[in-house]
């Protein structure tokens, strides 16, 4: 039996094209004019005005976060449920994660968390500079509760909606209404490039500097001439080309993806233990992934059993992310009268390379942890495979 991935790339043939054109005119490249199609159309596509392309997700939210003037001794909220490209880049720029944990109603950034941790820090004459909600396995955060609560409070919010693509947040799209948006085209994502990311927003000043920095920082000279550090992060004109033919189909997968939840869920949602990724009523998730609970009383085995007995069929899952407040690399402290913080605030990184890292709640997605298991969400699973799968959960189960 062939290997079914988790979610594997799905070209559609016009990529070949964009590549060819781009061969043609011997733009192999870093920049390029398919990386200018790509932001453009990109950008349209999305409803934002303004989009730079980048060598991944986790550049984009780099950047975002150096514009904002995230430094060291600063402090960003992010959540702990999430891809650790989420929060790396707020340590790369020495500043210091807070871990919110997960509305069991989204499984995103809990805005009530986030609320009682904003009065606390501003009581404390000490606001977070920037907050970085993720968009988690294409389902968007609750935007509307969490900008109201950075906007009292004067923060930038930087969407990392690296997952959910062709998700919309009430009448609008993922990642619209922040000061900025950083999407993934990594080989999983819901479309690819191979590798690759974009930043997008409606200030056009802040797209310019994010192009500025990501192309080394140079003036514009003749010569290489610069006056700061920047990034050697921008997106290859090939690389682009690849994303100008993925664009084109992005509504089908977006269609495709949820067809497969669907179906997963019309066929396993009665089985008794296993529960779905709740949908939000204020939006509709790309459902990048389908995910489901696993609840091991109720259907006789755990998570990772079913992961196990999809694999031994050459089937591949995936426990759902594990929160970053339990990641080895952090050390976790949960107040600031605690001894670590006492100890040294404004050094994150200590001297065995872990990190320090407030955490806000936790337990929600310790259980999703527990519990979650993706499932194959790839846009080219057929029904056949689909039944496949399904039956293979259902014969863990103790009802089998
Ligand atoms: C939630 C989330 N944030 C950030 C990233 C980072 O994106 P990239 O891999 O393109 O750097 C990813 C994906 O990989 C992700 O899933």
């Amino acid at each position: 039996m062939n290997r079914i991935f988790l979610s594997p790339p799905h070209m559609n043939g016009e990529e070949l094209l964009f590549i060819n054109e781009a061969f043609k005119s011997n733009y192999i490249a870093p920049l390029g004019p398919m990386v200018d199609a790509f932001e453009y159309e990109f950008a349209s596509k999305i409803g934002l005005s303004h989009a730079v392309a980048v060598s991944s997700g986790t550049a984009a939210i780099h950047l975002a976060l150096r514009i904002l003037g995230v430094g060291y001794g600063d402090e960003v909220f992010a959540s702990t449920m999430t891809f650790i490209g989420s929060v790396s880049p707020i340590v790369f720029q020495g500043a210091r994660p807070v871990l919110i944990d997960a509305d069991p109603q989204t499984w995103n950034m809990d805005p009530n968390l986030l609320s009682i941790e904003f009065e606390c820090c501003a009581a404390n004459s000490r606001l977070p500079k920037a907050v970085v909600p993720t968009d988690l396995y294409g389902q968007c955060a609750d935007y509307e509760r969490i900008f109201e609560c950075c906007k009292k409070y004067d923060v930038p919010v930087v969407i990392d909606a690296a997952e959910a693509l062709g998700a919309r947040y009430n009448g609008g799209s993922a990642g619209a209404g922040a000061q900025a948006a950083a999407f993934s085209f990594n080989g999983n994502k819901i479309i690819t490039t191979s590798g690759g990311g974009i930043l997008a927003s409606d200030d056009k000043a802040f797209i310019d500097r994010a192009r500025h920095l990501s192309q080394q920082a140079r003036e514009p000279f003749p010569h290489y001439e610069h006056t700061e550090i920047g990034y050697n992060y921008r997106m290859s004109n090939i690389v682009a080309a690849i994303g100008r033919g993925q664009l084109r189909v992005l509504d089908d997968r977006v269609q495709k993806k949820r067809e497969i939840f669907r179906y997963y869920s019309d066929k396993l949602n009665d089985v008794p233990g296993i529960e779905f990724m709740p949908e939000a009523p204020y939006g509709r998730p790309n459902r990048w992934l389908t995910v489901i609970l696993i609840t091991p009383d109720e259907f006789g085995a755990d998570r990772e059993k079913v992961r196990l007995a999809l694999e031994a069929e050459n089937i591949e899952s995936r426990p759902v992310w594990k929160p970053l407040h339990l990641q080895p690399v952090f050390q976790t402290y949960e107040n600031e009268s605690s001894e670590s913080e006492t100890k040294d605030f404004y050094n994150s990184t200590l001297t065995d390379g872990k990190v320090l890292c407030r955490v806000v709640g936790g337990k929600v997605a310790e259980d999703l942890f527990e519990r979650g298991l993706c499932l194959p969400s790839g846009t080219q699973l057929t029904t056949e495979d689909l039944d496949r799968i399904i039956s293979i959960i259902i014969s863990c189960s103790k009802n089998s």
